[in-house]
């Protein structure tokens, strides 16, 4: 049965490796703004799956880096609910560019906590079509499954 909670937007975030010290805060942020975790699995990416999510990406410079970056070790994928939360995760999460977020949103994740371009904290879904090719990668179904959350160290 479709319960209103079920029409409600939704968006695909990873944490992304080297950012596990500020996980705690990161989460704390996004409590803070309202939107809900709706699933969360701690999970190192395989080389497969990292493909298929990263496929537009293929054939530019920078995929190597961002392949080798996102398949390093293990790191937090969500499931985020809310109301605009494909804008609204995106606002939090700050342009691409640590230097570009540090001058424009200095709150936002990235201006705090990304490394550098390869190793920027976070990522979400740049649409809502998007977050439903992203969800159903990563998590292996449509996404109407109740709150799961896993932890494992073992590719997935
Ligand atoms: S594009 O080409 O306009 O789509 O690029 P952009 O939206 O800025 O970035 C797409 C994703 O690629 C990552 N990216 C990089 N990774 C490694 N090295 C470099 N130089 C680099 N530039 C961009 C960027 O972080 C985006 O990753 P996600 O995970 O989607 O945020």
């Amino acid at each position: 049965t479709k319960t209103a909670f079920d029409s409600v937007e939704r968006t695909y975030a990873m944490i992304k490796p080297g950012t596990f010290e500020h996980v705690p805060s990161i989460i704390s942020r996004i409590e803070e703004s309202g939107l809900v975790i709706h699933r969360l699995k701690s999970a190192r990416m395989s080389e497969e799956i990292a493909g298929r999510l990263y496929k537009e990406h293929d054939g530019k410079s920078f995929y190597p880096n961002l392949m080798k970056m996102i398949t390093s070790e293990p790191m937090c994928v969500m499931e985020l609910r809310g109301e605009g939360c494909v804008k609204r995760w995106r606002d939090l999460m700050g342009p691409t560019n640590p230097e570009t977020a540090k001058r424009e949103n200095p709150r936002s994740l990235r201006a705090l906590y990304a490394k550098n371009i390869t190793y920027n904290a976070v990522h979400g879904s740049d649409s809502s079509s998007s977050a439903e090719r992203e969800l159903g990668i990563v998590f292996g179904d449509d996404g109407k499954c109740p709150l799961r959350s896993t932890a494992s160290a073992t590719p997935f």
